[in-house]
C-alpha cells in the first residue's frame, strides 16, 4: 500500500509502507483488552519482545500501534496534530477542566491556552517557587522529632498538593482554602474512572460530585481574582500569569477559563511529580552508593544552613541524575496516545485512519541499544561523557515534539528541592522490602504503603 508521507516538514513523497506486525493472541473484537487490563506493561513488553520496534494489538475493537526507539518516536512526534491527534484520548477530561477549555476548544485556542503559562515557568518565577517548595517541605517535617516512620506515597502526595496549590493558585488559596481544596480535588479525580471514556455525563454520583467540585473551585478562583483586582495585589503564581494573559485576538481570559487551565496543569503535574519523588527516594535507598553520593552533595551545599535557592539548586547535579534515572525506569505516564485522523506513515509503516498510535516510555527506556544495561539503576549515565538522555527522542518520560511536557523544568526543580531539604535534615532507610508498582492507576507509581524510617542527623 502506498500513501503520501506527511511527517514533519519532509517533502511529500509516495512510499511503499509496511503493515505493523500484529501481536499474537487476543480474541475477536475485544482483542488484547483482557491482557491489557491485567498487566498493561507486560502486554507492551511482550509486543516489543515478539514484534520489535513496531507492533500492533487490539483494544476494544481499536487497533493500537506501538512505536519504540528514538527514530520511531521522532517519526510519530513530528506529525502535525491534524494527522495524529492528541486530544481524542483526553475527551473524558472535559467536565473536569470545563467547557471551552483545553480539549474542548479549537486546536489553536488549546495551544494558546496551554502556552499562556510560559511566563509562569520562567527562571524569575522559578526563584520564588524554589523558596516556597523548600518552606513547604520543611513544614511537612516540622513535627517529625528525632526519629520515626512515614508512608512515602501519602507524604509526597500531600506535600506536592501544597506546593502546587501555592505555586499555581497563590498564598490565599494555600492559607485559607487548603482543606476544602483537598476535598474538592479528590472529588474531581473521582470523576476520572474508566466509564468516563464511554460517557462522561452519565447521571452517577461520581460525576455529580465532580461537577459540584468543579463549580465550587471556579467560585474559589473567582474570589481570589476579584480580591486581587480590588486590592491591586499582584502574585508570583500561575493564577496571576493567567489573569494578565490575552489571546492573540486581544481578549482576556474568563474566570472559568483561568480555573480550567489551572486544573489542567494541576492534573498534569501533581501525581506525576508526587510518584516520581517517591520513586526517587525509594531508588536512592535501594542503592546505598548513590544515596551516599546524593547526601554528600546536598549536605556539602546546604549543611551549614545555606538557603535552598534557585541558584544553589543548579549545583545539585548528582541528585538530579538520581531523579532522572528514577523517572527513566518508572515513567509515570507509560503510554502516550494519538489518534490517526487519516491514513498516514509512521516510521515506514502504514497507520490507518481511526487507529491509535502510542509511544511507551517504560518499554523504550528498557532498550539496551539506547540505554546500555538498561535495567540497571545508574544515575551516572547522565554524567559528563555519557549523557545518555541527550540523544533526541531517546528519553521520553516528558514526551517529545510539540506536546512535550510544559512543566518539566518546574517538576525537576520541585523534586530536587524536596529531596535536598529532606536529605539535608534526616537519614532515611526503607522499613519494608516489598516495593511494587501500582498498575491500578493511570499514572503509575509505587504501590502503597511504602514505609520509610527517618532519623535526624546528629541526633
Ligand atoms: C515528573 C513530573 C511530570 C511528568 C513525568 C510529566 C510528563 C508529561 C508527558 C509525558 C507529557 C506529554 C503527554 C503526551 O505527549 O501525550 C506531558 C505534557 C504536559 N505536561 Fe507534564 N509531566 C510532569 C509534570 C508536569 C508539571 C509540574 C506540569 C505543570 C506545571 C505539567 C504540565 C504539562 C502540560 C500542560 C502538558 C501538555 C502539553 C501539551 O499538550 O502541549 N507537567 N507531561
Amino acid at each position: 500500500m502506498s500513501v503520501t508521507a506527511t511527517a514533519g516538514t519532509a517533502p511529500a513523497a509516495s512510499l511503499e509502507l509496511k503493515t505493523p506486525p500484529r501481536l499474537k493472541g487476543g480474541l475477536p473484537w475485544i482483542g488484547h483488552t483482557v491482557e491489557f487490563a491485567k498487566d498493561p506493561v507486560g502486554l507492551l513488553q511482550r509486543a516489543y519482545d515478539e514484534c520489535g520496534r513496531v507492533a500492533q494489538f487490539k483494544l476494544a475493537g481499536k487497533n493500537v500501534n506501538v512505536f519504540v526507539g528514538p527514530e520511531a518516536h521522532e517519526s510519530l512526534f513530528r506529525h502535525p496534530d491534524e494527522v495524529l491527534n492528541p486530544t481524542e484520548a483526553y475527551k473524558m477530561m472535559i467536565p473536569v477542566f470545563g467547557k471551552g477549555v483545553v480539549y474542548d476548544t479549537t486546536h489553536e485556542r488549546m495551544m494558546e491556552q496551554l502556552h499562556m503559562l510560559h511566563p509562569a515557568l520562567r527562571n524569575k518565577r522559578m526563584r520564588s517557587y524554589t523558596e516556597i517548595i523548600a518552606e513547604e517541605t520543611q513544614l511537612m517535617m516540622e513535627d517529625w522529632g528525632d526519629e520515626g516512620e512515614f508512608e512515602a506515597c501519602d507524604f509526597f502526595g500531600v506535600l506536592t498538593s501544597y506546593t502546587s496549590s501555592r505555586c499555581f493558585l497563590g498564598p490565599e488559596f494555600r492559607n485559607e482554602m487548603s482543606e476544602e481544596f483537598a476535598h474538592l480535588y479528590v472529588d474531581l479525580e473521582g470523576g476520572i474512572v474508566p466509564i468516563a471514556y464511554i460517557n462522561a455525563y452519565l447521571p452517577i454520583p461520581a460525576f455529580r460530585k465532580r461537577d459540584k467540585a468543579r463549580k465550587r473551585l471556579g467560585e474559589m478562583v473567582s474570589t481570589i481574582i476579584a480580591r486581587r483586582r480590588e486590592r491591586g495585589t499582584v502574585g508570583e503564581d500561575f493564577i496571576q500569569t493567567l489573569m494578565e494573559s490575552t489571546y492573540s485576538d486581544g481578549t482576556t481570559l474568563t474566570d472559568h477559563e483561568i480555573t480550567g487551565i489551572l486544573i489542567a496543569n494541576m492534573f498534569a503535574g501533581h501525581h506525576t511529580s508526587s510518584v516520581t519523588t517517591a520513586w526517587s527516594l525509594i531508588e536512592l535507598l535501594r542503592h546505598p552508593e548513590h544515596y551516599e553520593k546524593a547526601c554528600t552533595e546536598v549536605r556539602g551545599r546546604f549543611g551549614d544552613g545555606e538557603p535552598y535557592s534557585f541558584n544553589a539548586m543548579r549545583d545539585i547535579v548528582q541528585t538530579e541524575w538520581a531523579i532522572k534515572e528514577a523517572l527513566r525506569i518508572h515513567p509515570p505516564l507509560f503510554m502516550l496516545f494519538r489518534t490517526a485522523t487519516q491514513d498516514c506513515e509512521v516510521y515506514g509503516h502504514l497507520v490507518k485512519k481511526g487507529e491509535w498510535v502510542c509511544v511507551s516510555p517504560i518499554v523504550a527506556h528498557r532498550e539496551d541499544a539506547v540505554f546500555p544495561d538498561a535495567l540497571r539503576y545508574d544515575p551516572d549515565r547522565y554524567g559528563p561523557g555519557r549523557e545518555e538522555d541527550r540523544r533526541p527522542f531517546a528519553y521520553v518520560s516528558f514526551g517529545g515534539g510539540r506536546h512535550k511536557c510544559l512543566g518539566n523544568a518546574f517538576a525537576l526543580l520541585q523534586m530536587k528541592v524536596i529531596l535536598s531539604a529532606m536529605l539535608n535534615r534526616y537519614d532515611f532507610e526503607l522499613a519494608g522490602d516489598e516495593i511494587a508498582t501500582d498498575f491500578g492507576r493511570v499514572v503509575l507509581g509505587p504501590k502503597p504503603p511504602i514505609r520509610v524510617r527517618y532519623r535526624k542527623r546528629g541526633a
